[in-house]
C-alpha cells in the first residue's frame, strides 16, 4: 500500500543555530533537526536499540582514542567536526551526519528529507 508523504513547515533557519537541534511533531512523527557545519541533518526520534527519544539525548563530540604505531595509547581524541547524539535510554551513540551507530553498523537512525529555503526549514515525511 503506497504511503503518502507530508512536506511540513517547521520554522524559520534561526530555531536550529550551527550545532544545535530542534526537536519537533510533524503528524504522528518526532523528528529531530540538527546543524553541523551549515548542513541540516534531520532523524525520527526512534533509537535502533528499543525505540528510545534518540535526538534529545545529549551531543557530544565524536572520541577516537589515539595510539601511536607502536599500539601504545596516548589518550583521547575529540573531534567537534563530527558530532554524536547519545540516546538517552541505554546510551546508544550515533553519528549526527549518517545516523550510524559507531560501533554497530547495523544500528541506524531512520532519516527524514530536510531542507532549508528562504522562509525556513521544512520536512519531509
Ligand atoms: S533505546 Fe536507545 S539506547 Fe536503548
Amino acid at each position: 500500500m503506497p504511503t503518502t508523504q507530508e512536506r511540513a513547515y517547521v520554522g524559520a533557519s534561526g530555531r536550529v543555530p550551527e550545532g544545535g537541534r530542534l526537536v519537533v511533531d510533524v503528524g504522528e512523527k518526532t523528528i529531530g533537526i540538527f546543524r553541523v557545519q551549515g548542513r541540516l541533518y534531520a532523524w525520527q526520534n526512534i533509537c535502533a536499540h528499543q525505540g528510545g527519544p534518540v535526538c534529545q539525548g545529549k551531543m557530544i563530540p565524536r572520541v577516537t582514542e589515539v595510539i601511536d604505531p607502536g599500539g601504545e595509547s596516548h589518550g583521547f581524541a575529540f573531534d567537534e567536526s563530527h558530532p554524536h547524539i547519545v540516546c538517552p535510554w541505554h546510551g546508544f551513540e550515533y553519528d549526527i551526519q549518517t545516523g550510524v551507530h559507531p560501533g554497530r553498523p547495523a544500528a541506524q537512525l531512520i532519516r527524514v528529507a530536510v531542507e532549508e529555503s528562504e522562509d525556513g526549514i521544512y520536512v519531509t515525511v
